[in-house]
């Protein structure tokens, strides 16, 4: 049905939208179609790729049929999150594959609704919780075997957002429209946090300062859109954590300076531990992968010394392994690992016989053109794994609202909306 090269639109020129752009002009088996955005921004957007700008989904289908031109194979939504569900489906129904970023949207019924379509018209589905992707991500749930039973688990995403990231956006300040940190960003988290440990059962939160809002009144102030939270978690599991949120404090631990994968947030080398995961055998420290220990079964006790042990990046551990190949086929050295750990994220690439940084948007668009190709089926991450992350925020909405703990429902107790339907 399709060809080896997949022909994709980006739907949004604001700031992430041209970013996943620069990936799919990158690509060899990849090709930009289109920027569609209505903006002032889209022509500058279009032109800089080279490619022709629409300024709706309506307006480039119309165009498609008028000229028989074929529709684009897949999209990247890029969009603010209240419009991904009616962009999402009106695409599904051309038969458009979907790359959405998250959040799917800002309620689960609408979510559930684009999941159930997509599937009933046989169109792929990947959410953008690109971290996912992330090596350091990854070598954390290859290395969590280490700990022993994991127990409990405790996490920070803590930063200050400039004051102009919301004076440009209107809707990254707005709760209708689906902004506020916990929405934007610690949906992000809650993403990682249960592809580690599964299904969160039950949360409890309770929210942080409005230090924004300062200067509203107090009806304002519970209108003003939220700086974070402070969580306890529970997974169905047993495993049991803790959670800060903030978009208004000073500090390096979050996830984009820890491993710098955000060319906005400068990489902080010495900030250490935004997770840590604890164990009964040992403690594993993220993103720096230190790992706590103390393998002696007949030693484990506060009376003697905890040992720590740096574990290897997966792509480190699996660049020795080709480096050992290459060596006993050639009898040749290959190059020598970075000295520098975060650096030391690297890939030998033998084609190009150089060092490459693994990109986790790169890796995400490999998988989404993969599935569109039919050459992977599991969804890495799927609207259901998304609309579980959803789910959890919402239940830390609630938990805000009423002051009390709740449990995060299954997709199943989730309505679809047939308004949404066409
Ligand atoms: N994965 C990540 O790390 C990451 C990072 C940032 C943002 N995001 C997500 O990406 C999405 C976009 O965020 P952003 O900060 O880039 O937003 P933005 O406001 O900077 O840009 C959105 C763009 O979409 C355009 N747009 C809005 N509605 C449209 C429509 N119906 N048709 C065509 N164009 C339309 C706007 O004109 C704007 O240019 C959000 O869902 C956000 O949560 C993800």
């Amino acid at each position: 049905m399709y060809t080896d090269c997949v022909s994709i639109i980006v739907i949004g020129a604001g700031l992430i939208g041209p970013r996943h752009a620069s990936h799919v002009v990158n690509r060899p088996n990849a090709r930009l179609y289109a920027i569609v955005d209505h903006s002032a921004k889209g022509p500058s957007v279009a032109e800089s790729f080279g490619v022709p700008l629409y300024k709706n989904l309506t307006e480039m289908f119309e165009y498609c049929d008028a000229y028989n031109v074929k529709y684009p194979d897949a999209a990247i939504i890029a969009t603010p999150n209240h419009t991904h569900v009616p962009l999402g489906l009106h695409l599904a129904s051309k038969g458009v594959h979907l790359l959405v970023e998250k959040p799917l949207s800002p309620n689960a019924s609408d979510s559930k609704t684009l999941i159930d379509y997509c599937n009933s018209v046989n169109v792929k589905l990947l959410v953008g919780h690109h971290r996912r992707f992330n090596p350091y991500i990854i070598s954390t749930k290859e290395n969590l075997s280490k700990l022993g039973q994991v127990i409990a688990v405790q996490g920070t995403w803590t930063l200050r957002k400039p004051d102009d990231y919301f004076e440009e956006k209107p809707w990254r300040s707005s709760k209708a429209l689906g902004g506020g940190a916990l929405l934007i960003n610690l949906i992000h988290d809650l993403d990682n946090l249960q592809y580690l440990f599964g299904p969160v059962q039950r949360v409890y939160a309770e929210l942080l300062l409005k230090q924004r809002a300062s200067q509203l009144s107090e009806e304002s102030y519970h209108e003003a859109v939220d700086e974070g939270a402070v969580l306890t978690l529970r997974f169905a599991n047993g495993i049991c954590g803790t959670f800060i949120c903030s978009d208004n404090v000073t500090s390096p631990f979050s996830f984009e300076a820890g491993t710098g994968e955000n060319p906005t947030v400068p990489f902080n080398e010495t900030a250490a531990g935004f997770y840590r995961v604890f164990g009964s055998h040992g403690t594993l420290s993220v993103p720096d992968l230190q790992l706590y220990h103390q393998n002696q079964e007949s030693s484990r006790s506060w009376l003697n010394p905890v040992q720590d042990e740096q574990l290897k990046m997966h792509h480190e551990s699996r660049r020795e392994v080709e480096e050992e190949e290459d060596q006993i086929m050639f009898g040749m050295p290959t190059p020598s690992p970075s000295p520098n750990m975060k650096d030391g994220n690297l890939l030998f690439n033998k084609s190009k016989n150089s060092l490459e940084k693994p990109k986790p948007f790169d890796l995400q668009l490999d998988h989404f053109v993969n599935l569109v190709l039919g050459k992977e089926s599991v969804v890495k991450c799927s609207g259901e794994d998304a609309l579980r992350a959803l789910l959890c925020i919402e239940a830390v909405k609630q938990s805000i609202e009423t002051g009390l703990p709740q449990v995060v429902p299954s997709i199943d107790d989730i309505d679809i909306n047939h308004e949404l339907m066409i």
